[in-house]
């Protein structure tokens, strides 16, 4: 069946490789990219995968930016009454401006709370054979809330990304759990460490070095997004280094530091958006 599939990050490295499966399947995908000439570039490689050129539609949204997340929401929505799958693949590690203009930390905004507002935000239009993947990475370390709030400064590039990490595996596991015990139109939610130095542009900048198939990557996320395998998977980690699923960081499993991370994202969508 054809699927419905909002993939973020779609102009560049996993999500681009995962954008050429889908489209290649004869899903409709919704790319989102932050430029919209990159993205125009990405629909026009793409047209030569397809020949359906409605199968393809672009969505340009800044996700440092949260009023642009609710902008791209509301865009999907006005064009979609039901969404199948939401791959949250957008992510940043290393940048020359890790401070947003709010003064929170990027990697927390776009790597933690920009998925977790735009999957709340189109929850509404999604079923409970609806798939929500989110990308998170073998690199998984302590939240720090205050430094989440912006209070605490992190001058580490990859704590920084490590703590973004866990946390939208805290979130992935607390909506799964929240909706999917009292829902029955909840979808799964499943992060995902789509394998390690993978060769994007994330990896080539960040550490130097050429990295593995992407195909790795964008095999695992449109799996996991579209297989029947898959479907009793809500609130589960898939490690692709292991090939399997696993468990997360040990903190995973503390109440108290999942719900300390809500409270906090719910504390800074509420203050930067109204
Ligand atoms: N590569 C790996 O080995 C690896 C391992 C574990 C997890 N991951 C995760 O996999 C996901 C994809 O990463 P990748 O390796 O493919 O990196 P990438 O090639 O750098 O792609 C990142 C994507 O996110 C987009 N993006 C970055 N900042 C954004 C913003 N502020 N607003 C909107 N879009 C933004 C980028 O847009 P532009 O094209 O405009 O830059 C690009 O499309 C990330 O979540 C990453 O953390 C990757």
């Amino acid at each position: 069946m054809q699927k419905t599939i909002l993939l973020t990050g779609a102009t560049d490295g996993i999500g681009l490789a995962t954008a050429k499966v889908l489209v290649g399947l004869g899903h409709t995908v919704l790319l989102h990219g932050r430029n919209s000439e990159k993205l125009e570039a990405v629909k026009t490689s793409l047209l030569n995968i397809t020949k359906q050129p409605e199968q393809i539609a672009c969505y340009v949204a800044d996700l440092s930016d949260l009023h642009d997340v609710i902008k791209l929401a509301n865009a999907v929505k006005l064009k979609h009454s039901s969404l199948d799958v939401l791959i949250n693949n957008a992510g940043v590690f290393k940048t020359p401006e890790p401070i947003t203009k709010k003064g929170l930390d990027v990697r927390f905004v776009v790597n933690t709370i920009a998925p977790y507002l735009l999957t709340k935000l189109l929850l509404p239009l999604m079923s409970k054979t609806g798939r929500v993947i989110n990308l998170s990475s073998a690199a998984q370390a302590p939240v720090d809330i205050p430094a989440l709030l912006g209070q605490v400064a992190i001058t580490d590039d990859f704590s920084a990304y490590a703590q973004s990490k866990l946390a939208i595996v805290f979130w992935t596991q607390f909506l799964a759990e929240k909706y999917g015990q009292n829902s029955i139109n909840s979808p799964a939610f499943i992060a995902v460490n789509p394998g390690s130095l993978l060769a994007s542009k994330m990896v080539t900048e960040g550490f130097g070095i050429a990295g593995n198939d992407l195909s790795i990557g964008a095999n695992i996320v449109s799996a996991l997004a579209l297989e029947d395998v898959f479907s009793n998977a809500s609130g589960r980690y898939f490690d692709n280094d292991a090939q399997q699923f696993a468990d997360p960081h040990p903190d995973a499993t503390d109440k108290s530091k999942v719900d300390n991370l809500i409270f906090a994202m719910k504390n800074i969508i509420t203050e930067l958006t109204g």
